[in-house]
């Protein structure tokens, strides 16, 4: 059976290194195995719990509700995010706040990646990122989580990876992921 992951990019850049690295490693995985990248994040209006009043009743933004089914639909996540000021972006913050009230990712295994040109890989955005992972009682990967420091240097122009080690930390982050997600089917 198709293990179906969904990879999320903190940035709506169209030249993003994070998108890029999240089809980057979509491009890794093997045939039992699909990575869908969701593309909506600048869709979702600004978070209002007033407009979520009934989470179970299906009333929220149109947006939302697509946000909310491909998460649900997904067996595991993986995010990719870029930092900005020191924080994590407000898009994707935004989008977390969005499936609080639903309970989505609770339980979900889950990668938190970084990607920045910098030295500090975006490491407090990350931080961050998984602060918000813990209070979505996500399962995070621990080991499998990491900020990617100088991301200029692991892709090219094209946006694929140029720096083995990167393709070897991927692969294994994948691994993990795919793991993670087959233990849960036998346990749920
Ligand atoms: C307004 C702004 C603030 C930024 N702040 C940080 C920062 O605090 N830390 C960091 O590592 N990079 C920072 N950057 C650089 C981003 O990491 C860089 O633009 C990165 O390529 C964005 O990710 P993307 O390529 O996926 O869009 C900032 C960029 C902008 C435009």
């Amino acid at each position: 059976m198709t293990v179906r992951l969904l990879a999320i990019s903190g940035s709506l850049r169209s030249t993003s290194s994070n998108t890029a690295l999240l089809r980057a490693l979509a491009a890794l995985a093997p045939p039992e195995v699909s990575i869908e990248l969701f593309e909506g994040l600048g869709d979702l209006p600004f978070f209002d719990p007033g407009l979520d009043l009934d989470p179970l009743d299906y009333r929220a933004p149109e947006p939302v509700l697509k946000l909310r089914d491909r998460i649900k639909a997904a067996e595991g996540l993986i995010f990719c995010t870029p930092e900005y000021a020191f924080g994590i972006p407000g898009v994707l913050k935004n989008a977390l706040d969005w499936v609080v009230s639903m309970g989505v990712i609770e339980g979900k295994p889950v990668v938190a990646l970084a990607a920045s040109p910098s030295n500090t890989g975006g490491d407090k955005a990350h931080q961050g990122l998984l602060w918000v992972l813990t209070a979505l009682n996500a399962q995070i990967l621990q080991e499998a989580s990491f900020p990617l420091p100088r991301i200029r240097q692991r892709l090219n122009a094209a946006g694929e990876i140029v720096d083995p080690a990167t393709d070897r930390v991927l692969r294994t982050a994948l691994e993990a992921l795919i793991d993670a997600v087959e233990a849960r089917r036998e346990s749920p």
